[in-house]
């Protein structure tokens, strides 16, 4: 099977700031792959070195088998980026930065104008075509980078923080969009802060952390390292119930057996199978169930946990989102 994304010990180094210190990571074609990570751990130099906007100081990466360095044109033509800041032609109607975009990447004149309408229809902004950059809204703005990413149909669609600052309404339509695109086969890499997004859509997540992967792992496996709360609701008192649990197996599952609210509440990696367990030594101790519900941790709680820096190095390396020097990384100036 061949690799969307193949990356060895990639390395960039800023004058002090390691913002990828060895980054391996490997991305099946067809799959919807999340790159997590706080701000400034790499994520979007990560992207920039895909593409060729930033060069890395060490390491190979390859795209569909293409160096994106020594194959630079094979490689950055099966990609399409939607980059986490805006650098478009401002000054043209947004369905001739399009038909650019698609003729600079090899699509004929007479098709890249039907992929242009057809990209704007995808994100919804069509009756826009005709307007400039400069007058979008910001919400509106972030879908025309997407429509900018479709319009040469890439094999590997990169969306860096395509959420940010979309309403509602555009999160749920590109979260169908994308879906869409990949189930017809196009690989899919996101980054997000809504990791709830990650959540839904990917099903492989790789956790960036000061320039190092942490972890590359299904969200349900990274779930399953985090702890639920199994919650129980009993007819009698709870007083004694606890010590019930408190004889549960010794399981290095459970963390903790508390009574809140007159309900039994254990904390537990894996919850869900930690209950009927619960409810055999409750049923055996002559309790009665009305009620029992697990809270399942969510993969933000698991990313908060696994990303969280002590006091001492909060700053470290960290860059606000809209930090404006950030756009210094496309150096090529407008990608086209
Ligand atoms: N052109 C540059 N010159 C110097 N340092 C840079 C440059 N671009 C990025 N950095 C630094 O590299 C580190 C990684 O930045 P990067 O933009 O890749 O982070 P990120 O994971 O995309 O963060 P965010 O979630 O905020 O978008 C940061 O410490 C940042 O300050
Ligand atoms: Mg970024």
């Amino acid at each position: 099977m061949t690799n969307a994304l193949e990356v060895e010990d990639l390395r960039k180094r800023y004058d002090d700031v390691e913002a990828l210190d060895g980054v391996s990571l490997t991305v099946p074609e067809g799959s919807f792959f999340g790159l997590l990570g706080p701000n400034g751990a790499g994520k979007t130099t990560f992207i920039n070195v895909l593409v060729g906007l930033v060069r890395a100081s060490g390491g190979e990466a390859r795209v569909f088998g293409h160096d994106v360095e020594d194959d630079y044109r094979l490689a950055r033509d099966r990609v399409g980026l939607a980059p986490q800041e805006f650098n478009v032609d401002r000054f043209f109607p947004i369905h001739e930065v399009l038909e650019h975009k698609a003729g600079y990447h090899g699509v004929p004149h007479g098709e890249a104008a039907a992929r242009a309408e057809r990209a704007l229809k995808q994100v919804g902004i069509y009756d826009k075509r005709d307007t400039r950059f400069d007058w979008l809204s910001g919400g509106m703005k972030r879908r025309f980078m997407i429509a900018r990413a479709l319009v040469t149909e890439p094999d590997l669609l990169i969306l860096d923080e395509p959420s940010a600052g979309v309403d509602v309404q555009l999160r749920r339509d590109l979260w169908d969009l994308v879906t869409d695109l990949n189930d017809d086969g196009t690989t899919v890499l996101l980054t997000t802060h809504y990791i709830e997004e990650a959540e839904r859509l990917c099903d492989r997540v790789a956790i960036l952390d000061s320039g190092r992967v942490r972890t590359v792992a299904t969200p349900t496996e990274l779930m399953d390292r985090g702890t639920d709360r199994v919650v129980v609701t009993l007819r009698e008192s709870t007083a004694t119930a606890r010590d019930v649990l408190d004889a549960l197996p010794d399981d290095d599952r459970v963390a903790d057996v508390a009574v809140e609210d007159d309900r039994l509440v254990v904390t537990a990696t894996q919850g869900g199978l930690l209950a009927p367990d619960i409810v055999r030594e409750l049923d055996r101790a002559g309790y009665t169930i009305l009620d029992l519900a697990i809270e399942r941790t969510s993969l933000e709680e698991v990313f908060v946990e696994m990303t969280r820096h002590d006091d001492a190095d909060a700053d470290d390396g960290g860059v606000p989102a809209d930090d404006p020097d950030t756009e210094t990384v496309a150096a090529g100036g407008v990608d086209r």
